[in-house]
């Protein structure tokens, strides 16, 4: 029995005895085969992969990313601090303004002078926008930041020709009602955004301008034929279900598509991981979650292909998984109503270390499903269910911070097909066998370098692998850090910024062509190896 990358679980041994890497009461785990080899290579990574989102609710702009006032802040009004650490992060894509926000948003108020602009009421979160920061302060400070705009469109109130004016204020040079406009607003240069989001999470009763499938996809159309003459260049993004749960889900994926498929480029994926009501609070149901992202990533992706299939189109849409976290304590009551305040604090979830060891498995489930999921937006950045948090004088990384930074920092190239071989595992309910170990890897042709990402969800004991080089052999270890700690709910504030924080990992061995690594319970990990000799 082998399972690529610790996502099923093995089939019980027919014979009845023990499989590598099973126990008996008190013996030592055996080691759990770990078979890699640089020649199985998926597509090439897409950067976009590990992007993130800001939207205009709470304090993710106003007083996170924008905050004109405070002695920390450059003459733009941006938080240097934060600046500096989006940028240090090295987020490639920020999806922007939302979210439910954007379902009620008036671009054309959000630029100009900003002496001029309206203070609005936001129905999504009951919020005061005071519009002093719009579409052209974003796209400065995406700039500064080294990110790629992702830009939402409202697709609720607004019309497919308002987007289509907002494609023409954004990317035409110059000559025309609305990019003229633009520079009159003293932007001289078109921002050439590229990537748009054709409305969000339309199928949602809660969304401003909720309509049916057909609806939608008829609007988008609508919406996209009217950009693209604007601009042919655009890759466009149509809504897909906004989570697994909804009555419509995979319906409303198929409907909207047979409606809009030629004119978009990707369906987009949204999903928030829930250790409360999903899981009982059950740790070890928690950590197997992202499986269920990885369930949800094929489910949609045969929903395209059928569609394309009946269609007979050559062309194959990607993904974008462009909301997914943990987010569930700070999801109702006061936690999500701003009670017509500007900056409320809303959404402002504090992770916890379980909540990293789950996203560090999310990370995995994209990385393996990164031949079709192209764009990720870990939701949020700033603030809002987000992995940094900031005040008046500083800011501090949440739990979830780490493994996300090394998503970005460690995986390159393009992912590998791992091979966990007999895995031991352990029995959810409603789930097949979940493997104690998930494991993803990256091999980088350009430098010759291999990571390894290794989530170990057994609660109580450490778990040995050994890696089977096969093809290329192991290089000299560059990195090896893991999060990991004896309580679960441990999290960091303010107070105590670093209570959570990486620690070195124990050093692999490297044998002839094995390599032997011990993870520590409740942990994950990477390790870095540069280009064998
Ligand atoms: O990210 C928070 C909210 O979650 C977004 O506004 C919405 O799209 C989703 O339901």
């Amino acid at each position: 029995q082998a399972s690529v990358a610790g996502m099923a679980g093995a089939a019980p041994n027919i014979l009845g005895t023990l499989a590598l890497g099973q126990t008996t009461a008190g013996s030592a785990p055996q080691p759990i085969r770990v078979d890699i080899d640089s020649r199985r290579r998926l597509a090439p990574l897409d950067r976009n992969l590990f992007g993130s989102f800001l939207e205009h609710l709470g304090r993710a702009i106003y007083e996170g990313i924008y905050d004109p006032g405070s002695n920390l802040s450059d003459a733009n009004g941006f938080r240097k601090d934060v600046l500096d650490e989006v940028r240090k992060l090295g987020v490639p894509i920020i999806r922007y303004p939302g979210g439910n926000f954007v379902s009620g948003y008036h671009w054309q108020d959000g630029v100009g002078p900003k002496a001029d602009r309206p203070r609005v009421l936001d129905k999504a979160w009951n919020t005061t926008d005071t519009n002093q920061f719009g579409i052209n302060e974003f796209l400065a400070w995406s700039k500064l930041a080294g990110s790629q705009p992702l830009l939402g469109l409202n697709l609720g109130t607004g019309t497919p020709e308002s987007a289509a004016a907002l494609v023409e204020y954004c990317n035409i040079d110059k000559g025309t009602r609305w990019s003229d406009l633009r520079r009159k607003h003293g932007v001289a240069d078109p921002w050439n955004v590229k990537t748009w989001c054709l409305g969000n999470e339309m199928d949602g009763p809660w969304q401003i301008g909720h309509m049916s499938a057909t609806e939608y996809g008829e609007k988008a159309t609508d919406a996209a034929r009217q950009m693209h003459y604007v601009d042919p260049t655009l890759k466009l993004i149509a809504c897909g279900s906004s989570n697994t749960n909804m009555p419509t889900y995979l319906e409303w994926d198929r409907e909207v598509l047979e409606q809009c498929y030629d004119y978009v480029d990707a369906i987009s994926l949204h999903r928030y991981y829930d250790n409360s009501k999903e899981t009982g609070g059950a740790s070890s149901k928690f950590l197997a979650l992202n499986l269920t992202m990885d369930k949800q990533i094929s489910e949609v992706a045969a929903v395209c292909d059928m569609v394309r299939g009946r269609r007979r189109s050559p062309k194959k849409l990607w993904l974008s998984f462009d909301e997914w976290n943990v987010w569930y304590r700070a999801r109702s009551g006061p936690a999500v109503d701003g009670n017509k305040q500007t900056a409320p604090h809303l959404l402002e979830e504090v992770y916890n270390l379980e909540d990293a060891l789950l996203v560090g498995g999310l990370i995995n489930s994209l990385l393996r499903n990164s031949d079709r999921v192209r764009i990720g937006c870990l939701a949020q950045l700033i603030n809002v269910i987000a992995p940094i948090m900031t005040n008046a004088s500083g800011l501090y990384r949440q739990t979830i911070f780490y493994p996300y930074s090394w998503a970005l920092q460690y995986a390159h190239g393009a992912a590998l097909e791992v091979l966990v071989e007999t895995p031991p595992t352990y029995d959810v309910e409603g789930m097949d066998p979940v493997s104690y170990i998930d494991v993803a890897g990256t091999s980088n042709p350009a430098d010759g370098s291999t990571a390894l990402f290794v989530l170990n969800r057994d609660l109580a004991k450490p778990r040995q692998l050994e890696i089977n080089w096969e093809g290329q052999g192991a290089g000299q270890l560059v990195a090896a850090v893991v999060l990991t700690g004896t309580d679960l709910k441990a999290s960091n504030g303010f107070d105590a910024p670093q209570k959570v924080a990486p620690q070195v990992a124990d050093k692999p061995v490297t044998n002839g062509n094995r390599t032997k690594i011990e993870v520590p319970p409740r942990s994950y990990s990477v390790f870095q190896w540069g280009k064998a000799v």
